[in-house]
């Protein structure tokens, strides 16, 4: 049977990741996976999960089996963390996944259940797991418009345009803050006009929050996602605690499904168990208990949102620094966007030669869509990466 297999092209954020492993130079710069690094260049354990291992190592008891939807103590953190008080409690429906990516799966997953002739609208560009995943579960996809390569924004318009195509029943996915490739986000206003569109057509929201807190503060990146859950009748949340928490390896998620009706609540939630125990039955829990431990301290909340804060303001500064030296190298304007863009992306808006150029030439690791981490910079690194843009006449 194994022969009959087919081989799958290779995971380009994946793959680049080891090609940076791979290369041997000692002054290569890592801007590829989205993960985040300190001026060190090191992902360290944030303080508040030491802490909070260390707790749980010295009080829990068992590993016995939790249940299928995880510890509800964790669903009722992360949604107070998300949600704050945009919507009643009854109306969330909430399961515990492996990582952000295990939310967007199974949030994929009740869509196909629910209503096998939905079409997923999604950016163009968005992550590109997300059409890995439709396109292996063979879901109808409809890209809108998005990224304006010109000014590095949002083309509205054609945004507003291409969802207005959206059907009753399709679904429209959004990124909640921190949009993942390319950094360009919608503004409050842009997001009520989105709501509004879907509202009239009839579309079902899913939104998909990687990085809550990376981008203009824990409370601001969850504004339009608590807007979207508040406003639509009904709304698919992917949330992950990868980044905010720095947990990328223990894989910690929630998916949410919120109605307007708390009635259809159980049904919902019963079938976030059944598809849970479709895929993998119990979904991890040490990730998920270091959260809940976290976020229902108040001494170990502060530490953490502090920490997260630093980092936060971290990439913005290594973003001011990286627009104001290019200005410099280049002796023009036109990368000013770098520091509006938010979260830990932006799209650079250079070709794939250019990127290959700057990998071969100088070892600096980019997607090659020009994706670039930003965290992967220093205050060493950002005249380096200016420079070798302005020499490659990007
Ligand atoms: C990224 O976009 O780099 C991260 O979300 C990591 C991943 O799984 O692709």
């Amino acid at each position: 049977m194994f022969e009959s297999l087919k081989p799958q092209p290779a995971d380009k954020i994946l793959m680049l990741m080891q090609t940076f492993r791979d290369d041997p130079r000692t002054d290569k710069i890592d801007l590829g996976v989205g993960v985040y690094k300190n001026a060190e260049g090191l992902t360290p354990v944030m303080r508040a999960v030491k802490a909070a291992e260390h707790r749980l190592w010295e009080t829990q008891t068992t590993k016995t089996y939790v249940g299928l939807l995880g510890d509800p103590a964790y669903s009722d953190a992360m949604i107070d963390l998300v949600l704050g008080d945009a919507v009643p409690r009854a109306s969330v429906a909430a399961a515990a996944t492996p990582g952000g990516t295990g939310a967007v799966r199974q949030a994929f997953e009740l869509i196909r259940y629910g209503n096998p002739e939905a079409r997923v609208f999604v950016s163009d560009p968005t992550w590109p797991n997300h059409l890995s995943i439709l396109n292996y579960l063979k879901m109808p996809v409809v890209t809108y418009r998005y990224f304006d390569a010109e000014t590095g924004g949002v083309n509205f318009a054609g945004m507003m345009e291409d969802i207005a195509q959206a059907r009753p029943g399709d679904v429209i996915l959004l990124h909640g803050c921190c949009h993942n490739p390319t950094g360009a986000n919608l503004n409050r206003v842009e997001w009520q006009a989105v709501i509004d569109s879907m509202l009239k057509t009839g579309a079902l929201p899913m939104v998909d929050l990687a990085y809550q807190g990376f981008g203009d503060g824990l409370e601001a990146d969850a504004e339009a996602t608590r807007m979207v859950a508040a406003a639509m009748p009904e709304t698919l949340i992917a949330a992950s605690c990868s980044k905010n928490f720095g947990i990328y390896r223990e894989r910690t998620g929630l998916l949410m499904a919120i109605s307007a009706d708390a009635s259809k609540t159980p049904l919902a939630r019963d079938t976030l168990a059944f598809l849970n125990r479709q895929n993998y039955s119990f979904p991890p829990d040490h990730g998920a208990r270091v959260v809940t431990t976290i976020l229902t301290d108040p001494v170990l909340r502060a530490d953490w949102a502090s920490e997260l804060e630093e980092t936060r303001l971290s990439m913005l500064n290594l973003r001011q620094q990286l627009a104001d030296e290019l200005r410099q190298q280049t002796g023009s304007d036109r990368f000013a966007f770098l520091a509006q863009h938010r979260g830990m992306f932006s799209r650079l808006g250079a070709s794939p030669e250019k990127v290959e150029q700057l990998r071969a030439d100088n070892g600096i690791y980019m997607v090659g869509d020009s994706r670039m981490n930003i965290a992967g910079l220093n205050s060493k690194t950002v005249p380096i990466l200016a420079r070798a843009i302005a020499q490659a006449g990007i």
